[in-house]
């Protein structure tokens, strides 16, 4: 799980993420879809989680009280908590231990069939993270511990409601030997510590603020701390820690001075401040995929931290800069607004790429890296969109929820953020995210709640967007211009439509119309923007001078400009303003001259792009 931008995808996950699209030609009893439209609330909610962990290679002992309360909306129904790998030692409610004819473990699932309205569950399990090569749940590897839960890694070490909508608070005790694990570290803030008789440490850690299961971490070892300190907007001193394996702790200013950087840049462009007083950053050799979020405790592959002039390309600082700002920016869009189910991943992962990506292009170059990342996604994510794997950002149905760790969900995600972006502009946007937080601070949420919030925020009707998170593959933008000598008008023409995919593909037929968001302008044959006149009666979504934003809704639509004497240029879909290909007969001369002329950078660069293919493919033409 992780924050997969450059990963590549394992062979695997191909293969099981293959089989997820096509279960229809697999079908059999292990492989049952979850599907979207069957979610419902817990039966339980959950409110207090207290956990102790012995911990120990072969078999620690995991020791939860969790306060349960029953969901008025759903009466009747059993506890059941989800658990794997898990060997149950003893269960009791508000004390008292369960005798085994009031439970059954099922499928490792535990059920208790009848229980109070409102109760304490006390269960102790014993784990085996040695054993656990999966590196879901908790594990040891190169002698640390270490924890990765999202989406689904909670109930490998407790019996629990491992699900984004049960939000609890928890208090974590760790108990281990201090030479083997001289640091023990947990979300949220440090609150005891002692040396028990027998000579182990033990040490509390609580989070004040009640989230996810996914969201829970350990890490436990012999681990090195490059501290640092941020002061909030609101003049809060919050201390910064880098955990690393002992010979790297020289590599980690470059990680610790991002992390500040993308701290103040979320107070400055968001409002949002940070909330603990102390956020950590771990560094493992052993880790999944990229990093990953938890509440004041991210866990990161050491390859997004470590870096040193001697060892660490440009590349490298920039990925480290991106990854730290991303895992940062998901303490408010993801962990103080999170997912309600995991079919809105989007919901968190878009939104938090789309911010990592205006970090980065504050903190560099805007043009550069939006053409790195159109790059990324015309490479990875759109042959994705066109083959067999194509799903819509926010799928209908999964059979393993860490296959829909993808490209579309993340990349094309922050596309669809993008064009919210774009149509609203940045003030229209942030009022958008304002809205967004003073409803949903604190809740597990939707992509319609997102959606709600951007157009409520701006009074405008987002619903049409509705159809981007449920159709997949890329649209094709076609577009034509003609210019009336007579009347000195330009018309463009626009037409939309879909290549097809495979009918299995869910969502892939009855496609209809996405808004598309055209960022436009005109060029005058001495090179020169002109501004955008539209013709009577004829409305742009934003007029900024010599650019505007025109949106398509429809399957066709055209424009007529006016103002100019002689033919003008074209140039459209400046910084690929949504996620679509572009299809638009220029010529080599008009290629050449929107290289030269273009005042968006990012249509300067891909008419260059375009160009230079052309000229290689009539190169190979005659050589044939
Ligand atoms: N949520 C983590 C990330 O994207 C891992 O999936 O960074
Ligand atoms: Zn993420």
């Amino acid at each position: 799980m992780c924050y997969i931008k450059g990963e590549a995808i394992q062979k695997a996950t191909l293969l099981a993420l293959f089989l997820n699209c096509q279960s229809h030609y697999f079908r059999s009893p292990e492989l049952k879809p979850v599907l979207r439209s069957d979610y419902q609330p817990p039966a339980f909610w959950i409110d207090e989680v207290t956990l102790e962990f012995d911990l120990s290679p072969r078999g620690t002992l995991v020791t939860a009280s969790l306060s349960l309360r029953r969901n008025d909306d759903r009466p009747n129904l059993p506890l059941e908590l989800v658990g794997e790998k898990l060997d149950l030692k003893s269960i009791a409610i508000d004390g008292t231990q369960l005798a085994p004819d009031r439970y059954e473990i099922a499928d490792g699932n535990l059920v208790i069939r009848d229980v109070p309205d409102a109760f304490n569950l006390q269960t102790q399990v014993s784990i085996d993270p040695v054993d656990n090569k999966s590196l879901y749940g908790l594990y040891q590897s190169s002698g640390n511990y270490c924890t990765q839960c999202e989406a689904m890694g909670f109930r490998r070490i407790t019996y629990f409601l491992d699900r984004p909508d049960v939000l609890a608070r928890y208090t974590v005790t760790l108990r281990a030997d201090p030479i083997s694990c001289p640091v023990m570290l947990s979300n949220g803030n440090r609150i005891a510590e002692r040396t028990l008789d027998d000579g182990r440490r033990e040490v509390v850690w609580q989070d004040p603020f009640p989230k996810p299961s996914y969201l829970f971490a350990l890490v436990a070892g012999d681990l090195r701390c490059h501290p640092g300190k941020f002061v909030t907007c609101g003049g809060r001193e919050v201390q910064l820690e880098i955990w690393v394996e002992p010979e790297n702790i020289d590599c980690c200013e470059h990680a610790l001075r991002s992390l500040q950087k993308s701290m103040l840049w979320d107070e400055q462009t968001f409002g949002l401040e940070y909330d603990l007083d102390i956020y950590m950053i771990v560094a493992v050799n052993d880790f999944n995929m990229g990093a990953m979020e938890n509440k004041g405790l991210n866990v990161f592959n050491s390859k997004y931290v470590l870096a040193s002039p001697e060892t660490a390309t440009d590349d490298d600082y920039l990925h480290v800069e991106a990854v730290i700002a991303h895992e940062y920016f998901h303490n408010w869009t993801g962990n103080r607004v999170t997912c309600r189910d995991w079919f809105q991943l989007t919901l968190k992962e878009g939104l938090t790429v789309f911010r990592d990506q205006q970090f980065t292009a504050d903190q560099t170059s805007a043009a550069v890296k939006r053409i790195d990342d159109v790059v990324t996604l015309r490479s990875r994510q759109w042959p994705e969109d066109a083959g067999p794997m194509a799903h819509p950002i926010r799928p209908e149905s999964y059979i393993s929820m860490d296959n829909f760790y993808t490209a579309t969900v993340y990349d094309k995600g922050a596309e669809i953020i993008r064009i919210y972006h774009t149509l609203l502009g940045a003030d229209g946007f942030r009022r958008g995210m304002d809205l967004y937080f003073e409803r949903h601070d604190g809740d597990a949420v939707t992509c319609d709640d997102f959606r709600a919030a951007m157009a409520d925020a701006n009074n405008m009707s987002f619903e049409l967007l509705d159809r981007w998170y449920s159709q997949p593959g890329t649209p094709t933008l076609t577009v034509s211009s003609t210019w009336d000598d007579e009347l000195n008008q330009f018309h463009l023409e626009f037409a939309q439509s879909y290549p097809s995919l495979s009918n299995e593909i869910p969502g892939a037929t009855g496609r209809k119309p996405v808004p598309i968001p055209i960022d436009m302008g005109l060029i005058a044959p001495d090179g020169k923007s002109l501004p955008i006149v539209l013709s009577d009666g004829q409305t742009a979504q934003r007029i900024d001078g010599n650019s505007a934003v025109l949106l398509l809704d429809t399957e066709t639509s055209s424009y007529t400009f006016t103002g100019m004497t002689e033919r003008p240029t074209a140039s459209v879909l400046r910084g690929l303003s949504a996620p679509v290909a572009l299809q638009m007969e220029r010529s080599n001369e008009e290629l050449a001259f929107l290289m030269a002329h273009d005042g968006d950078s990012f249509n300067r660069w891909d008419a260059g792009q375009t160009l230079a293919t052309n000229l290689i493919l009539k190169l190979a033409d005659c050589v044939k």
